[in-house]
């Protein structure tokens, strides 16, 4: 799989169990999605651009390397994706955030999108889209399209959890992006969830259910 970035990290893998488990609290769902964030944000960075700066440590002048978060934008598609979106602003402080709205039309379960509000000079920008689960690939594949109107310098893609079909779907409308993931579940039931999974991310993050 071409392009699929599996962060196999223990510290990623081991948040990731406690977060599957149907008993975890709101409480700790929320705040190990926090964490693994922080800690997927460190893969996906991992070549962004940097530039040199000169600083005075208290002996003498240098120069140190420095990211320049302005350019880069953390696209959130709601509403799942906030929980990601705050873990990765925990190391990328100086990101700018874009948000879409897509919500699953349960019966076809394509993507139909309801809001949309982005930072200007998107052509000057590099964009990680968040989202914790790809799964039938729908939502991400709208999203990306959508995103690529502005013409941004790059793409890349992030979630927790993806199946064999999201992958798929998403490789065939955009083989440019990489996909950044801690787990390849085995398959996608037939309401579109990902099993073994970790159920509905948005009503974990937010105690809806
Ligand atoms: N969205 C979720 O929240 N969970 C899934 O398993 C699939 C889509």
């Amino acid at each position: 799989m071409s392009n699929v970035h599996l962060v196999d990290h223990p510290l990623v893998q081991h948040k990731l169990t406690l977060m599957r488990r149907k008993d975890a609290s709101t409480n700790s769902f929320r705040r190990l999605l926090n964490e693994l964030s922080t800690l997927m944000a460190y893969e996906v960075t991992r070549d962004v651009a940097m530039s040199e700066i000169d600083i005075e440590t208290p002996l003498e002048m240098t120069k140190g390397k420095v990211i320049d978060g302005k350019k880069l934008v953390f696209v959130s598609i709601l509403r799942a994706g906030t929980g990601i979106l705050d873990g990765m602003l925990n190391v990328v402080p100086g990101a700018r955030v874009g948000h879409i709205g897509l919500y699953r039309d349960p019966k076809t379960l394509t993507a139909v999108e309801y809001y949309f509000k982005m930072p200007g000079d998107m052509h000057e920008r590099d964009i990680v889209v968040v989202d914790p689960m790809l799964a039938t690939g729908n939502s991400a594949v709208a999203a990306v399209e959508r995103l690529k109107e502005l013409s941004p310098k790059s793409i890349k893609f992030v979630c927790l959890l993806t199946c064999p079909e999201g992958i798929k779907t998403m490789q065939e409308a955009h083989p440019d992006v990489p996909i950044y993931t801690a787990a390849i579940d085995r398959q996608l039931n037939e309401h579109g969830y990902i099993l073994p999974g970790l159920g509905d991310a948005g009503d974990r993050i937010f105690g809806t259910k």
